[in-house]
This record gives structure tokens, sequence and C-alpha cells, in this order.
């Protein structure tokens, strides 16, 4: 690990530093006035696309609050475009031709980083250049089962029922598309790290819609191979979000990823036992804890920070994306707390240790 190495990455390595570092899933959005104000002159493909605008917008809440880590203003479908898929944005992603046959799915091409996404580097390089050495900027991707099912079902669904029957009726073409798009996404994700991204993570929103069966036999082959090309071109942790994935738990310790992202429904402790002792977890206050008077706001961070002294470390976020009503004062309130809680609980537990020792 690099000398320079910010609080956030040794916490992805396993190290614990002084306070748990924190960064909140969707900190650049809707809640935040100043994005919804640049929203009203700016459509959000032509945000997304435009390198400064992008940059800009992914710097938004790192002004107003103390955070550890930016992550890049995009999307994960963003990519999909230069792999040949029409799709515009309502206020979700709509797919202008779902994927609904085998030589449908086998016309897409694999992504060509530079040429296909230049602006998201682009993006990743002003803002790295802007943002202090003692914060990390994390550069992001859809993992592929999640970018498979908006692609077959055609946009967002609560079961994605089209998605999961295709995996059935044409599970070699699908393998194959699960295959292109794990190979898209590793060559998309070294270019960031290329240029400059601290730390690299995969969303993966709806692989909690699978069993164990069809998790082990679709996603966790494609994902492996993932992680571990991208490890093998670049020295950055990964960061795997298996949204809705806690009874996939000892699987998901399979996929290599440096660091796993775990929803609210699970305690850390229990997910820990279950991961093995050694992992980093990033997590999971429940997003709508946001909306509880500041006292109780408090109490269940502190319940997230007591449970994530399970693991070797733990990178302190919400369970899922922020709420688009959130308050954002009540955000920053958060994050304070969270910092001086934990450098409370950091201090305590190496007095508990000097006593121990005897020293
Ligand atoms: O701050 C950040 O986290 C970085 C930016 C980011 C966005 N989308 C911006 C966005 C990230 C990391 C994403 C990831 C993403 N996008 C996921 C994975 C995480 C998750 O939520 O499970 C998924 C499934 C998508 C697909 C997507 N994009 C949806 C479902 C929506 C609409 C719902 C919503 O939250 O509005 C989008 C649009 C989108 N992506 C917006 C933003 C800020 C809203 C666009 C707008 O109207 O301004």
């Amino acid at each position: 690990m690099p000398d320079g190495a910010t609080l956030f990455e040794r916490a992805c390595r396993g190290e614990r530093g002084s306070h748990c570092p924190v960064w909140i899933m969707r900190q650049a959005g809707r809640y935040l006035p100043e994005y919804r104000e640049l929203r009203e002159r700016v459509d959000f493909l032509t945000a997304t696309k435009t390198p400064e605008l992008a940059a800009r917008i992914t710097l938004q809440p790192m002004s107003r609050f103390p955070l550890d880590a930016a992550i890049i203003f995009s999307d994960i479908m963003t990519p999909l475009e230069g792999m040949g898929v029409g799709l515009h944005f309502d206020p979700g992603p709509i797919i202008e031709e779902p994927i609904r046959s085998a030589g449908h799915a086998r016309a897409l091409h694999p992504l060509e980083p530079r040429e296909h996404v230049g602006f998201v580097m682009d993006a990743i390089r002003i803002v790295r250049d802007e943002l202090s050495d003692d914060r990390a900027v994390i550069g992001f991707a859809g993992a592929p089962f999640t970018l498979f099912c908006y692609l077959v079902q055609g946009g967002g669904s609560k079961d994605f029922m089209e998605a999961r029957s295709f995996l059935r009726a044409e599970p070699e073409a699908a393998t194959e598309l699960l295959d292109l798009l794990g190979r898209s996404m590793t060559s998309y994700l070294v270019a960031q790290a290329r240029a400059g991204a601290d730390a690299l993570m995969l969303f993966d929103s709806w692989v909690g819609l699978l069993g164990p069966d069809s998790y082990r036999r679709f996603v966790v082959p494609v994902l492996r191979r993932t992680v571990a090309d991208i490890q093998a071109e670049v020295d950055r942790p990964i960061i795997y979000f298996a949204n809705g994935g806690v009874t996939l738990l000892e699987d998901i310790a399979e996929s290599g990823a440096d660091v796993l992202g775990i929803d609210w429904t699970l305690p850390l402790s229990q997910a820990v036992a279950r991961l093995g002792r050694r992992s980093v977890v990033q997590g999971n206050l429940d997003p709508a804890a946001l909306f509880a008077h500041r006292e109780e706001l408090g109490a269940a961070a502190d319940t997230v920070l007591r449970e994530g002294r399970a693991a070797s470390a733990h990178i302190f976020n919400l369970g899922h994306g922020i709420h688009r009503t959130t308050d954002p004062d009540k955000l920053a309130y958060l994050i304070d707390h969270v910092h001086e809680s934990s450098r409370r609980m950091t201090d305590e537990s190496e007095q508990v240790g000097e006593v121990a020792t005897g020293t």
C-alpha cells in the first residue's frame, strides 16, 4: 500500500485507524439542493457525460461534509451505451430495446473505455486533482448480474421476472452476456483506476432476487473472474455490494473482493461471523434512520459502529442509497457523530488493551 494511503484505503486493506471512515451511497444526488439546482438546467445524462459537471457534482457533498471518500458521479448504466445499448433515464434507466433473444444478446460488443466512456476518466482526473490527499476517490461499475437485469427487463422492476426467466430459458446466451458484461466492466474499472480512482466498487443491486443455486451457477463464476482480472491489472481495493444478499453471504465471501458491503437487514457482527474473521465490511445503517430524531439517529449509528468492531476493519455507510427526501443537515450530524463516536470507541479499546497487557 502506498505510504500516502488515506484512512479509507487503509480500512479497505483491513487496518483500523484513529476513527471509522465514512461515505454515503448516492451521496451526490437529489437530496442536495445544489444538485437539484444544477439539474434544473442540465439533464442527467448530459451531466454524467460532461467531465467538468460530473466532477463538480461529485465534489458537492465533499464541500458540505467531512466525508472520507468521494464516489464519481455517473450511473451503472452509463457504459452500456458504448456497448450498443440505447437507453435514457426517467428517472430510472429505460432500455430502448430490451434483450429478449440469444441473437440480440450476442449482438452487443465489448466496452472500449477510452473510446466509449473517456468522459468518466476525465471526471476522475479532475476530482483526484481537486480533492485533498487525505480523501479517497471511488470509481464504480454495475456488477454483471445487475446490468443483465436492466438489459433484459428493460427498466426497473420489483422482481425482474423477464431477466430471471431469461437465465432459465437461455442459460448459454445468459452466461455469454454475463461474461461480456464482466469483461467490459473489468476494462472499465481498470481504466478508472489508471485515471486516479483509489478504490473500485461493484454494485450488485438485484442479486437478492436469486436463490443460492442460481447465484452460485450464474453469478459467482463471472464475479470471481471479474475481481481476479481487475486485481491482476491494478493494485486497488475492490468493494462488492450485494444488496439483499444476506442469505448468500457464504457464497459472496467467495467473490475475492477486499470489502463487502452489507445491507441493513443483518447486524454486521452476524455478517462477519458468516464471512470469516478477516473480513472488512462496509455499511449498514438503515437509510430510514436519517428520519429519526438526532438522539435516536446517533444511537442507531453507535449500534452499527459497535457491530462493526467484529470485523478486521469497518467502513461506515448506509445499508443502501440515501433517500432523496433526506434532510442534508441530518446527514451532516450523522457524519460528525460517526467520526467522534468511533474515535472515542478506538480510544476506549486502546485503554482496555493497555490494562490487559499491563502497560
Ligand atoms: O453518489 C453516488 O452514489 C454516485 C452516483 C450514482 C448514481 N447511480 C447517480 C444517479 C451511483 C453509484 C449510482 C448507482 C446505481 N444506479 C445503482 C446501484 C446502486 C443502487 O441504488 O442499488 C442502480 C441500481 C442504478 C440505476 C438507477 N439510476 C436508478 C434505479 C435510478 C433512479 C432512481 C433514483 O435514485 O433516482 C437512476 C438515476 C440516478 N442515478 C440518479 C442519480 C443521482 C437520479 C437522476 C436524477 O433524476 O437526477
